[in-house]
């Protein structure tokens, strides 16, 4: 599916349906990395479709797992993926760089799986991947014996010797899921215990697909254990629908009075869903039900009806659980209510500098928006009037700006839309399907 580079958004009165949206990013980067550590085959269902994940399957098969397509169960659903395991350290030495395109998620994971295999492999990635920091995996994969360098300021292109690792005890400063997750999937292949304690809970994804691939992880609170050396065996799996994804028509349906949406088959995992928590403190109608869990994770669906919009604020605290859908949450702020964010530094080393576009994209459309060094505050003020933005090669801020669009008085052109092609390469057909607009308003035109 092909998205064009510039996409014209025309205002909409409402979004109703019902959606379901494509398989979670971070969860189908996790079953893929261990599907290749484990022994026999796995098979992902309804795996993420984008970019993202595309480069962790291709990163994979250059280091020897052998990884295929088969059709889709149900129709609508992306292909299942199959990956024949290779076993613990038993990856084979690529022949060029692995290229990890736009996802800092395979750069800094698949850096946790090469950090044991004996053999040099370069990671490179795209412009934006270049510019993002590595330090944070470099530190404890190194403590753990192996052998990484990476370019000036500890960016990107990152090289790694892998070797024989020791478990280690690791506090990171920032709370990350990626670092978190760089240093279980070590720690597995380490001698010893590996354990995590985090500053703030951040997403378990990786804890509990440990445990669907038959490893023993405690968790304790903030501290994850995990004992080196246990075997994973293959597994069939099923990707809950991304929650991140859903995030930007669940806004929608919350700012756009006369909003009905009912969003299924989607990941309700908890340390993924604040999102619910503050689309109701917003003031909007959410409920959340959980009706099943695929291989432990929470699966169920979201109902989202607009109600008048209340001031949000987000709180340092809240922030790892929510980081991915800060941008589109803002957008609230240009509907109705105001939005204020802090600490939340950690936007400025996304896919862009999260802070500064948002606001500038945001304010090019007419809102009062002012960036802070940790932060962004969306002022209620007068409609929107749409006008000109640019996504700066980030996704999720294509899709928000798309989203604050639908409130505004006029057209809004997207250039760099095509960077939703990362995460959900269908979000414009499936805003154009569920968008109620006026007759003459236009869908969008690419
Ligand atoms: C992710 C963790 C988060 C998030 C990213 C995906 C993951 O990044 O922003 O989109 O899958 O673990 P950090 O670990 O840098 O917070």
């Amino acid at each position: 599916m092909r998205v064009a580079d510039r996409i014209d958004v025309a205002p909409a009165r409402a979004v109703i349906g019902t959606l379901r949206v494509p398989g979670d990013k971070s969860i189908s980067h996790r079953y893929a990395l261990l599907s290749a550590l484990a022994d026999g085959r796995t098979a992902i269902a309804n795996y993420a479709p984008g970019a993202d994940c595309a480069s962790t399957l291709a990163c994979l098969a250059a280091l020897g797992a052998i990884v295929s397509r088969t059709p889709p169960e149900r129709d609508g659903d992306p292909a299942v993926v199959t990956i024949e395991g290779r076993g613990l350290r038993g990856l084979t030495a690529p022949a060029g760089p692995l290229d990890c395109g736009n996802s800092g998620s395979t750069m800094r994971m698949i850096s946790g799986v090469l950090a044991a295999h004996p053999f040099l492999s370069t990671l490179i990635g795209d412009a934006s991947l270049s510019r993002r920091p590595m330090r944070r995996i470099i530190g404890p994969l190194t403590q753990m014996g192996a052998t990484i360098q990476a370019g000036p300021g500890d960016r990107p292109p990152v090289t790694i010797r892998g070797g024989s690792l020791t478990g280690i005890h690791f506090a990171p400063e920032t709370p990350s899921a990626q670092v978190k997750s760089a240093v279980l999937l070590a720690g597995l292949q380490a001698s010893g215990e590996t354990q995590v304690v985090e500053p703030a809970c951040t997403r378990d994804h990786t804890e509990r697909a440990l445990a669907a691939f038959g490893a023993t992880v405690d968790v304790d609170g903030r501290t994850v254990s995990l004992r080196g050396g246990q075997r994973l065996s293959g597994q069939t799996l099923r990707v809950p629908g991304d929650i991140s994804s859903a995030a930007f028509l669940a806004v929608a349906a919350a700012a756009l009075p006369g909003s009905d949406l009912t969003i299924t088959d989607v990941g309700l995992n908890p340390t993924r869903a604040a999102l619910v928590q503050v689309l109701r403190r917003a003031g909007a109608e959410v409920e959340s039900t959980v009706e099943s869990h695929w291989s432990g994770e929470p699966v169920g669906r979201l109902h989202v009806r607009h109600a008048v919009l209340r001031d949000v604020v987000i709180a340092p605290d809240e922030v790892p659980e929510l980081i991915d859908e800060l941008p589109v949450l803002a957008t609230l702020g240009t509907f109705g209510g105001s939005v204020t964010v802090s600490g939340a530094g950690e936007l400025r080393v996304k896919e862009s500098d999260r802070i500064a576009e948002l606001v500038a994209g945001l304010r090019a459309m007419g809102a009062d928006a002012d960036e802070r060094p940790d932060g962004f505050q969306i002022r209620r003020g007068p409609k929107l009037t749409g006008g000109a933005v640019h996504a700066h090669g980030d996704h999720r801020l294509a899709m928000a700006f798309a989203i604050a669009a639908l409130g505004a008085s006029g057209p809004t052109q997207i250039d760099g839309a095509d960077a939703v092609a990362v995460s959900y390469p269908s979000f414009f057909d499936d805003l154009d399907r569920l968008a109620r607009r006026d007759p003459g308003a236009g869908g969008r035109q690419a």
